[in-house]
């Protein structure tokens, strides 16, 4: 735990040197949204689940981009191996040709290591109200660069996974609510220098004014879909819910006080970021907790004038606790 503090403090103190004046959160008054059509696209597409057929990710169209990778989210920083030690990487067969790749984040709460991330990358594709097969979920912390694996990395299968009941996407129109699942472990990951569980929030929380993004989701939205190996990290500034409503809310897209809007310029989350994590540090004890979950941006990823939404775990907490209960008393 110590270990994953000092590393964190040490990649916080690097990102602020780097880029100390973009990390300062954007002050709502000075912020005027611009609308631009353009970037507007179809709901569907603006989820961040990440299916591809498998080919796609070893293809030679890829990889002729990969010389042209800086390292983004959308404009995010390479990570180094270690920095996100509560990171999971989701692999879901959802079809024989198809594997869905969604982040996770390794949670150890109410006695039990367990994985967050959000419904949608849980569900079935052809029906958002069914929950897919715990058989064809696999899950792996300590990955750092998904093409050139280690042997550090461990795997697990999946004996559960919970989504929310009240999710529901099937009405494209609308934006999900209650993005939030779990998944339950064929047996606990084993904490070792890379892969460490964070906290979850108190109840109570208020929202950080800014929150540690990360993911292998794409890191550019126009043109080529450029998907990295190594894992990405983003310092984002959050926006105020009542803010993010009365700026971006249109078309019958509603928001929520048990979401988190996060804005910064040419960055943010992406395709393939979706489940992963929104950490903060507790300014009390300088913990770190899983603040959000990635659901889907309201515009084109990184075009700086649309959020990205995430899941307020701290409004979860007591759904998360009656999940794992019921999940500890069928384990006894
Ligand atoms: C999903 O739908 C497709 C086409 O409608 C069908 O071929 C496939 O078997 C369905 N998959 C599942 C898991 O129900
Ligand atoms: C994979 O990583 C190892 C170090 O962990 C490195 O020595 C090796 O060159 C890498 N292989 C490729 C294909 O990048
Ligand atoms: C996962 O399940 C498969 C099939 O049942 C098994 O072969 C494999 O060893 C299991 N892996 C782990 C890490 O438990
Ligand atoms: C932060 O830490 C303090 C002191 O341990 C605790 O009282 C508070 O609930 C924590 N906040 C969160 C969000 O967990």
């Amino acid at each position: 735990m110590n270990l994953q503090f000092n590393l964190l403090v040490f990649i916080i103190i690097s990102i602020f040197k780097c880029d100390s004046s973009q990390n300062r959160p954007r002050s709502p008054s000075k912020f005027e949204p611009q609308y631009n059509p353009r970037y507007r696209l179809n709901p569907t597409q603006l989820m961040l689940s990440n299916e591809l057929p498998p080919g796609d990710q070893t293809g030679q169209a890829l990889e002729d981009f990969d010389a042209r990778l800086t390292g983004r989210i959308v404009g995010g920083k390479t990570a180094q191996e270690g920095d996100i030690q509560y990171q999971l990487r989701i692999e879901a067969r959802t079809a024989p040709k198809r594997l869905r790749r969604c982040g996770a984040s390794l949670v150890l709460a109410f006695g039990v290591q367990f994985g967050v991330t959000a419904a949608h990358c849980l569900t079935s594709r052809n029906d958002t109200k069914v929950t897919l097969s715990p058989k064809v979920v696999n899950i792996i912390a300590g990955a750092y660069n998904v093409k050139n694996f280690t042997g550090r990395e461990q795997r697990r299968n999946v004996t559960r996974l919970v989504i929310h009941h009240l999710y529901d996407s099937s009405d494209e129109h609308k934006r999900p609510f209650e993005d939030i699942g779990l998944v339950f472990f064929s047996s606990p990951f084993k904490v070792t220098k890379l892969i460490s569980p964070i906290l979850l929030p108190d109840q109570n929380w208020d929202q950080p004014d800014e929150v540690l993004l990360s993911g292998w989701g794409f890191t550019s939205s126009r043109g080529p879909k450029m998907r990295p190996d190594i894992l990405q990290t983003l310092w984002t500034p959050t926006i105020p819910i009542q803010f993010c409503k009365m700026n971006f809310e249109y078309d019958g897209i509603k928001l929520s006080e048990r979401q988190i809007c996060n804005l910064k310029d040419k960055a943010g989350a992406c395709g393939g970021d979706s489940g992963g994590p929104a950490a903060a540090r507790n300014v009390t004890n300088r913990r770190w907790y899983l603040a959000g979950i990635a659901s889907y941006n309201l515009g084109l990823c990184g075009s700086g004038m649309y959020p990205s939404v995430y899941v307020r775990v701290s409004s979860y907490i007591n759904w998360i606790k009656r999940h794992v209960s019921d999940y500890k008393k069928a384990n006894k």
